[in-house]
């Protein structure tokens, strides 16, 4: 479906606000033969996040941008954007709402990760809602970025046991290994190189 940029990779840009295993994950995969990605930009609101290393190490340009004043921050956000030619953004861990006006300028081109079987527990906390209400499973979910907070299309997910000794803490690092697995597996599943 969806992506597709003939031969060449899809240029992506992954957006960060904290510790970045995800984008670490995904740096991996993109230099894969077989992943359709490369990672051109990382872009964070947050110029502490440990993720940003990545950046260094692995020599992708790295943008932070202050969302304190949000709509000037998008607006530079997006020049880069389409300056570096970015055709997917990936969020991952990035803790802010993007606005309507710039998802519109990505229409069906921005995912997210999110650790909580969807529709199940949109927003924060998802672990120790998980945990409170005695669910028998977990997960985690990529879905497409649409104007309302994790409420887009669902690409994929996967299911994790809660077990009964398991507390928010435990059942995010079980969830967190498999969406290191599950981002991959979703670019993978709307692309067509
Ligand atoms: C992940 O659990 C992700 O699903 C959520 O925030 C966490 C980010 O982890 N949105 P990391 O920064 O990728 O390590």
């Amino acid at each position: 479906m969806v992506l597709s940029t003939g031969s060449k990779k899809i240029k992506t840009a992954v957006f960060i606000s904290g510790t970045g295993s995800n984008l670490k994950s995904l740096i991996k995969f993109s230099k894969l033969k077989k992943s359709p990605i490369s990672i051109e930009m990382i872009v964070s609101n947050n110029p502490k996040s440990k993720g940003l290393t990545f950046g260094k190490i692995h020599k992708i340009k790295k943008n932070i941008f202050n969302f304190k004043k949000q709509a000037s921050a998008e607006k530079e956000i997006l020049f880069k954007l389409k300056k570096n030619k970015i055709n997917l953004i990936c969020l991952a861990g990035f803790m802010k709402i993007l606005s309507k006006n710039f998802i519109l300028n990505f229409k069906g081109q921005i995912l997210n990760i999110h650790p909580s079987l969807l529709p199940k527990y949109k927003g924060l906390n998802t672990h120790e809602k998980a945990i409170k209400n005695k669910d028998e499973y977990s997960g985690c979910t990529v879905h497409f970025v649409n104007s309302k907070v994790d409420s887009g299309k669902i690409i994929i997910q996967k299911k994790v046991k809660i077990k009964k000794d398991d507390t928010p803490k435990s059942l995010a690092k079980k969830i967190l290994y498999q969406e290191h697995k599950l981002y991959p597996k979703a670019i993978l599943k709307i692309s067509n190189l």
